[in-house]
């Protein structure tokens, strides 16, 4: 790796003072530098999101947790590096949170300088050739999301937006679009007030990028929105050629284009969900909503479209139907379990603001963060 010439440059962070000093006694390699060093707290965090380095080597001689919590906030922040943890052997749980945290490797403290020094070069090196990998590949292959259910009020525009929150926050360049057309409410959920409609859009003659963008409202966070009809009324004017072509422009300039959708199963669905990666059908733990879900998998199935179709369960906790349930009922795992978290989703749509940003600690905001981060690793 060219940056690799001059060494790896790594940001050590560690609490105690002698854990940092212990873990720089063992890095005595010229091909690895350690450029700063801090400690995973508030001040840590602002330094290393704007420090330039190859890896993140995060070391304690304890059991990991702030050290955790730590690489979870700096994964979101900073997609360019390694993230390492250097630990005591650690048992499956540990590894399998480090994971979900963007540790891309636990690394066993106690397994000798040489053995460390090479997991840090390899791992490093490994990282930044697939990131540059990515990185191509991800200039011309951007991803179409839906999130769909058939049954109302599951959480698709709540899933919808706080992905393309999360998304956005790790540096993706995000389109959402509200394609429930006639009660959408991603305005309301990011307190857009009106503005152009995706009725304005299809009375263009032309599908044409820039004709497009500048039907594209960018919210705070970065991501640009195209909000649905203002009245259902005009929803009649959308056709599903329309649908195709806005969706088939966006995925040539963003990374992640998000499609919030209705309910029913018209051509303007079908026609989004032909052109979409990945179909999110969001369930909830009721019988009502589980019920319509097997049913709409049969029609996605007979449209050729169940191989796109990744189930997410949102509210759980909700009733007594378990996670278990729901897999075996619909005879498909979730990609993502999202927690019943009612407070954090109120104020949310009460405030206009995402709940990752306005409860971002929120059981139901991490797993929606570490789904994103899923994603991302996947690409
Ligand atoms: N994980 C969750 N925990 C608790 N409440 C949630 C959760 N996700 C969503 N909600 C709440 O459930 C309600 C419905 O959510 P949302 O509007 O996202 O559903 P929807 O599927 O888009 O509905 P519609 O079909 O009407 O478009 C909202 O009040 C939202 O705040
Ligand atoms: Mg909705």
């Amino acid at each position: 790796m060219e940056n690799m010439i001059n060494g790896v440059r790594i940001m050590l962070v560690a609490i105690s003072a002698e854990d940092r000093k212990y873990i720089s006694g063992l890095l005595t390699d010229e091909t690895l530098r350690i450029v700063s060093t801090f400690r995973p707290d508030k001040d840590g965090l602002r330094k290393a999101s704007s420090q330039p380095a190859d890896v993140l080597l995060i070391g304690t001689r304890g059991v990991p947790d702030t050290e955790l919590d730590f690489a979870e906030r700096m994964f979101t922040v900073r997609s360019d590096i390694t993230i390492l943890l250097l630990a005591p052997a650690a048992d499956a749980k540990t590894i399998s949170r480090a994971m979900e945290s963007g540790i891309a490797r636990v690394i066993d403290i106690d397994s000798g300088e040489h053995a460390i020094r090479t997991h840090i070069l390899t791992a490093a090196n490994r990282d930044q050739s697939r990131r540059s990998t990515v990185q191509k590949i991800a200039s011309y292959d951007s991803k179409v999301i839906a999130c769909y259910s058939p049954k109302g009020g599951v959480g698709k525009t709540t899933i919808a937006v706080n992905l393309a929150y999360a998304l956005v926050s790790m540096n993706k360049k995000i389109a959402l679009i509200d394609l429930n057309l006639q009660f959408g409410e991603v305005g309301v959920f990011l307190d857009i007030p009106k503005g152009d409609t995706i009725a304005d859009m299809a009375e263009e003659s032309s599908f044409e990028l820039s004709t497009v963008k500048s039907y594209l409202i960018r919210h705070q966070s970065g991501m640009q929105v195209m909000l649905s009809s203002s009245s259902p009324e005009y929803a009649d004017l959308i056709r599903p050629e329309h649908v195709d072509a806005i969706i088939s422009t966006l995925r040539t300039e963003f990374d992640y284009v998000i499609v919030d959708m209705g309910t029913t199963l018209g051509d303007n669905t079908v026609a989004a969900l032909e052109t979409t990666d990945i179909i999110l059908l969001i369930v909830n733990e009721d019988i009502a909503a589980l019920h319509d879900a097997k049913r709409s998998l049969k029609v996605l199935e007979a449209l050729n479209l169940q191989d796109k179709v990744n189930l997410v369960i949102n509210k759980d906790g909700m009733s007594s139907i378990t996670v278990k349930n729901v897999a075996g009922l619909l005879d498909t795992n979730p990609v993502a379990v999202i927690p019943y978290d009612l407070k954090a989703a109120m104020m949310a749509v009460n405030r206009g603001i995402p709940m990752l940003s306005c409860a971002p600690t929120s059981k139901a905001s991490k797993e929606i963060f570490a789904y994103a981060r899923r994603l991302i690793r996947k690409a």
